[in-house]
């Protein structure tokens, strides 16, 4: 009766901030991930962890996720709770994703709970109901990228997600490409960063000129407050490049998605304003590899991951990423 699954953490090439903007992004799911396994029945959601402390251990069915302590456990309970499940599950979960570093270790976590509770549907139903179950587990209003990335994952493809059509194309990554994440050493949780008043800027920003990744240069530098529109320019201006950046891949002119990637950082330190020092200092440093096209803050930035795109053959100090498959059942218990 044991259920095995694993779902991938996902990093993010270009598109950060936009997707909740209905805009695009570009990530692709990696080889690194939640694995969870377990066995349904009694009346607990009972679950542990090989690195986070404290046992989850609450009754069926789950009325108050984000109450739930340890705060880890929120997730899982969020999933549970948005399945409607009533029937318990008890399971043991190990990941070798790095906490708070970019690389949605939530969004991994949530999905993978989803298949172990045996959720059904496509890849973008059970990327909702995830994306939801964050929302009521955490109050982070994110948007789909994350739970799309891991649930949707192509082997050897990025994914180009327009966020207003939920539509998802996979991408090839050329052979010569070598995609590599490297940590700043800074952790960052969602919750504390200011992420939900940067999304509050851009709605406010979006109240004025309609939706961004679709709104003119010019009506945006009309926005009055500098804070707004600035915000504004950085959705629209990463929207371009996504698409840019996607067609260049496509092209394998992996020296035009490097000068994006650059692009995209710089608009999110200066614009969105998500950066710190730190990966800032990483990014330059970074860029002066010789072999090394582009490198950006991936994900919400305020600490966490660089991402780089360098030739197949240059090395730098960090871990190099293959776009993988996204999440699935290992082995499902044999009546299901
Ligand atoms: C987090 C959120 C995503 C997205 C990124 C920034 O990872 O979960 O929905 O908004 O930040 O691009």
């Amino acid at each position: 009766m044991t259920a095995r699954v694993f779902a991938p953490g996902r990093v993010n090439l270009i598109g950060d901030h936009t997707d909740y903007m209905g805009g695009v992004v570009l990530p692709m799911a990696i080889q690194f991930g939640t694995t969870i396994v377990g066995t349904a029945g009694g009346g607990r959601l009972r679950m542990r962890s090989d690195r986070l402390d404290g046992v989850l251990d609450v009754p069926m069915p789950v009325t108050d996720p984000g109450s739930v302590q340890p705060s880890w456990g929120r997730y899982p309970a969020g999933v549970a709770a948005l399945l409607g499940r009533t029937d318990g599950f008890d399971g043991e979960i190990v990941s070798d994703l790095p906490i708070g570093g970019g690389l949605s270790s939530s969004a991994s976590l949530e999905v993978a709970t989803a298949h172990a509770l045996g959720a059904t549907g496509s890849p973008l139903d059970i990327a909702r109901l995830c994306r939801a179950a964050e929302a009521a587990a955490t109050g982070v209003p994110c948007g789909i990228m994350d739970q799309l990335a891991v649930a949707a994952g192509v082997e050897g493809h990025a994914l180009l997600i327009d966020c207003a059509t939920e539509e998802v194309t996979p991408v090839p990554v050329p052979s010569a490409a070598a995609i590599w994440v490297v940590d700043s050493g800074q952790v960052r949780t969602l919750a504390d960063s200011a992420y939900a008043e940067r999304r509050a800027q851009a709605d406010a920003a979006a109240a004025l000129v309609g939706p961004l990744p679709r709104a003119s240069m010019a009506s945006i530098a009309s926005v009055a407050d500098p804070v707004l529109r600035a915000r504004a320019r950085h959705v629209r201006t990463e929207c371009d490049r996504v698409h840019a950046a996607a067609a260049a891949l496509v092209a394998g002119d992996l020296v035009r998605v490097g000068e994006l990637m650059v692009e995209s950082h710089v608009s999110l330190r200066d614009d969105f304003q998500v950066s710190t020092p730190e990966l800032d200092a990483l990014v330059e440093d970074l860029v002066q590899t010789p072999g090394v096209h582009g490198a950006r803050l991936t994900g919400a930035g305020f600490g966490g991951n660089v991402v780089v795109l360098a030739e197949d053959d240059v090395t730098v100090p960090g871990t190099r990423m293959h776009a993988s498959a996204g999440a699935r059942t290992l082995a499902a218990p044999p009546n299901s």
